[in-house]
C-alpha cells in the first residue's frame, strides 16, 4: 500500500486542498492540525535510522534486562511471541470457514494458441525485464544484504522499515517465479536466520501494517509457491508477534505498535485515529496463516475487525465507504470527511474481493463490502477528466463530506491506479459486467496519463477537469486554461495574449492536468498491476504492448548502475536531464518486476483462477 507508499504525498494533498478551503471552512482547521499532527508522528517510522533507538540486532545487556524472560533453566531458549499471556483473550473464535469452496466464476481469459511470431516478442521482452531484476538483485546482494533496501545511486543499504531484511523477503517469491533456484535457495537460508524478537527491529515502533504485507506477505506467498517448511516457521514467527499487537481490551490493533512494552506485558489501547487501510488490511494474510497452520486465531483477529467495517457501512458521511481516518479505541468507523480508493484507504477496498476468493466465496459479508463501497466509489469517486482526442477513460479521485454539498477533488494518485485492477476482478467473481468496464476505463485513464506526461510515467499526483456530464466530455482548450489559472492563483482575462499563453508554458503542466501537485515517480507498481490483470482477464494483447511502453520508458528514466531509482520530477522541460532520487522500495523487486515479467509470462504461471496476491503482489494459494 499502501499507505506504505502514501504517506509523503498525503502532506501535499492535504496542504494543496487546504488552501482552496481554508477560507470557506474556518472550523475546519482544527481537524487539518489534527491530521497534519497525526502525520508528522507517522514519519519517523519511515525514517527509523536515525529516530530509532541504538540498540537491536546484536542485544546490549542492558536492552536484555528489560527483555522478558520464558526461559527459565534453558538460557538459550529463544523468546516466542507466542509464549506471552494474552491480557485480553477473546471469549470464543469466530470459526475460520472449512466448508467446501463455493464454485467461483473462471477469472482468466480463455486464451487460444500463440502464433510464433508474437512468442518470440514476448520472450524477448520477458528476458530484459527479467535482466533488470538480477542487476538489481545482485547489486542489493553485493551492497546491501539482508538490510531494508539498496540506495540505487551511492550504493549504501538502509534500514526503512525496521531492519529486518524487506528487500530480501519481499523479493522471495519473484526469485522463485523468474525461476532464480540458486538465488532463492541462498535467500530462503538468509531469510530464515532473521530474528523478529523484541528487541530486534531497530526502531521502537513498528508499522503493523507495512510489517504484515512486505514480510508475512512474503513469506506466505513463498511458502505457497515452495513448500519450504522454514519460511512457514518465519511466517508463524511474524504472525504471532503481530498478533500482540491486537491484545487490546476492545482487540482492535495497535497500528503504530511498540514491541517491547508489549512483551514486557503493559497494557495496550487502540488508538482514536487510525488510518483504515492499516487496520483494514490484514485480512489476506492472517486468514491464509490461519488456512495454512490450521489455527484460527489469526483469522479471528481480523474478523472482528471485518465486523466493524460491515456492521458501520451504511453510517458514514459517505454511505458504502469508510472516512481515511477511524476511531479504533471507540470502535467509531463514521465520523471522518474524507473518501477515497488511493492513499490510506487503498488496499482496505482492495481486500475486499480478494478475500471473498481467498475464502471461496464462503463469507458473504466481502461481497457485499465490495459491492457498496464500489457502488459508492462509481457514482461519487470516479470521473471522466476532460483530455485532448476525447479519450473515454475513468479516474478515481476523492470524496470531502465537510463541505455542503459534498464535493469531488479531481485529485488522481499513482496508489489508485490499482482500483482498475480491483473492479475488473469483482466484475469477474461477482459477474457484474458494468465493473469490468469501469476496470477497463480506470486502466485507461492510467496508461492515458503515462502517455501524457513528458517521460512516458505517471506523477505521484495530478489534478484534473471533471465533465459534470461523462457523455459530453469534449476538450476545449480555454476551458483548461481558465482551469489552471484559476487552479495556480493567476488571473488572466485574455486567455490568448502574449502573458497568458508565457504563463502557461512556464507552468510545465500538459494538456489535461490542472495541476501537478506530486512530481515523483518513485517505481510504484500500480499501473502495471491493472495492466497486467486486464491481460490476464480480456486476453487483449496490446495490453502488453502498453506494458512495453512503460518498461521501456520506466527502465530508461530510472536506471543506474547499481539498481533502479525514484525520479525527482517526471514533468520534464525539454532538454532537462532527468534528477534520480537515491531509493529503491522493496516493491520495485517484489511487485512492478513481478508484473512486468508475468504479463509475458505463459498465462498459466500465476493464474489468476488459482491464486490471489496480496496488496504487495504477493501471491497465495486459492482453495479448491
Ligand atoms: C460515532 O460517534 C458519533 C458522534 O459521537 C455518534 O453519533 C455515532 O452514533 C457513533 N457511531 C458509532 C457506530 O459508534
Amino acid at each position: 500500500m499502501r499507505i506504505r507508499k502514501r504517506r509523503l504525498y498525503f502532506t501535499f494533498g492535504v496542504l494543496s486542498s487546504l488552501i482552496i478551503f481554508l477560507h470557506i471552512l474556518g472550523s475546519d482547521i482544527a481537524l487539518y492540525g489534527r491530521e497534519a499532527e497525526w502525520q508528522s508522528t507517522s514519519l519517523p517510522f519511515i525514517h527509523s535510522q536515525s529516530e530509532g533507538p541504538t540498540f537491536a540486532r546484536n542485544r546490549p545487556p542492558e536492552a536484555q534486562s528489560q527483555a522478558p524472560s520464558t526461559s527459565n533453566a534453558d538460557d538459550s531458549k529463544k523468546f516466542g511471541w507466542e509464549d506471552l499471556p494474552i491480557r485480553h483473550p477473546v471469549a470464543s473464535q469466530i470459526p475460520l470457514p472449512t466448508g467446501k469452496p463455493l464454485k467461483l466464476p473462471k477469472i482468466q481469459y480463455d486464451f487460444k494458441a500463440e502464433d510464433r511470431k508474437a512468442k518470440v516478442v514476448r520472450l524477448r521482452r520477458q528476458s530484459e525485464v527479467k535482466k533488470t531484476f538480477c542487476r538489481c538483485w545482485s547489486s542489493y546482494k553485493q551492497n546491501a544484504w539482508k538490510m531494508d533496501e539498496l540506495a540505487p545511486i551511492t550504493g549504501r543499504g538502509t534500514e526503512s522499515f525496521g531492519g529486518w531484511g524487506a528487500t530480501l523477503i519481499d523479493s522471495l517469491d519473484t526469485l522463485w517465479i523468474m525461476e532464480m533456484n540458486d538465488e532463492f535457495e541462498e535467500a530462503v537460508a538468509t531469510a530464515a536466520e532473521v530474528d523478529f524478537g523484541p528487541l530486534s527491529p531497530l526502531s521502537d515502533v513498528i508499522n503493523v501494517f507495512e510489517t504484515n504485507i512486505r514480510l508475512l506477505g512474503g513469506l506466505l506467498s513463498a511458502y505457497d509457491l515452495s513448500d519450504d517448511e522454514r519460511l512457514l516457521e518465519k511466517a508463524k514467527e511474524v504472525g504471532n508477534m503481530l498478533y500482540v499487537a491486537f491484545d487490546t481490551p476492545n482487540r482492535m490493533l495497535m497500528t503504530k505498535w511498540r514491541p517491547i512494552p508489549a512483551a514486557t506485558g503493559k497494557e495496550q489501547t487502540a488508538s482514536e485515529s487510525v488510518i483504515s487501510a492499516e487496520i483494514g488490511s490484514l485480512s489476506m494474510e492472517f486468514t491464509r496463516l490461519s488456512q495454512i497452520t490450521g489455527d484460527g486465531k489469526w483469522f479471528d483477529a481480523i474478523q472482528r475487525i471485518t465486523n466493524v467495517f460491515a456492521e458501520q457501512q451504511d453510517q458514514t458521511q459517505l454511505p458504502g465507504m469508510w472516512p481515511v481516518v477511524l476511531n479504533a479505541r471507540d470502535m467509531n468507523f463514521t465520523m471522518g470527511s474524507m473518501f477515497t480508493l488511493g492513499a490510506m484507504a487503498d488496499s482496505l477496498y482492495e481486500y475486499f474481493p480478494k478475500m471473498y476468493a481467498l475464502l471461496g466465496g464462503q463469507l458473504p459479508v466481502y461481497k457485499k463490502l465490495y459491492e457498496g463501497s464500489i457502488k459508492a466509489a462509481s457514482e461519487s469517486i470516479f470521473f471522466r477528466p476532460m483530455v485532448p482526442g476525447n479519450a473515454d477513460i475513468l479516474i478515481s479521485g476523492e470524496v470531502r463530506t465537510d463541505v455542503k454539498p459534498p464535493e469531488l477533488f479531481p485529485h488522481g494518485e499513482h496508489l489508485s491506479c490499482f482500483a482498475g485492477r480491483m473492479l475488473a476482478l469483482g466484475g469477474k467473481l461477482f459477474d457484474r459486467g458494468e465493473h469490468i468496464e469501469y476496470g477497463k476505463k480506470l486502466t485507461d485513464g492510467c496508461v492515458w496519463v503515462y502517455k501524457a506526461c513528458p517521460l512516458g510515467i505517471m506523477p505521484e499526483s495530478f489534478q484534473m477537469l471533471p465533465c459534470a456530464d461523462p457523455h459530453d466530455c469534449t476538450w476545449n482548450r480555454d476551458t483548461w486554461e481558465s482551469a489552471i489559472f484559476k487552479k495556480s492563483g493567476n488571473w488572466i482575462s485574455d486567455l490568448d495574449s502574449a502573458e497568458a499563453q508565457e504563463t502557461i508554458a512556464n507552468m510545465h503542466i500538459p494538456e489535461g492536468f490542472t495541476s501537478i501537485p506530486d512530481r515523483r515517480y518513485i517505481l510504484r507498481p500500480e499501473a502495471i498491476e491493472s495492466v497486467f490483470i486486464l491481460y490476464r482477464i480480456t486476453g487483449d494483447r496490446e495490453y502488453q504492448d502498453i506494458a512495453w511502453d512503460m518498461f521501456e520508458a520506466i527502465e530508461k528514466n530510472t536506471k543506474t548502475i547499481l539498481g533502479n531509482a525514484g525520479i525527482a520530477s517526471v514533468i520534464t522541460k525539454e532538454g532537462e536531464d532527468v534528477q534520480l532520487e537515491d531509493r529503491m522500495e522493496s516493491f520495485w523487486l517484489a511487485e512492478t518486476l513481478k508484473y512486468f515479467y508475468l504479463v509475458f509470462s505463459e498465462v498459466d504461471v500465476i493464474s489468476l483462477d488459482d491464486w490471489v496476491s496480496n496488496t504487495e503482489a504477493h501471491p497465495f494459494r486459492r482453495p479448491k
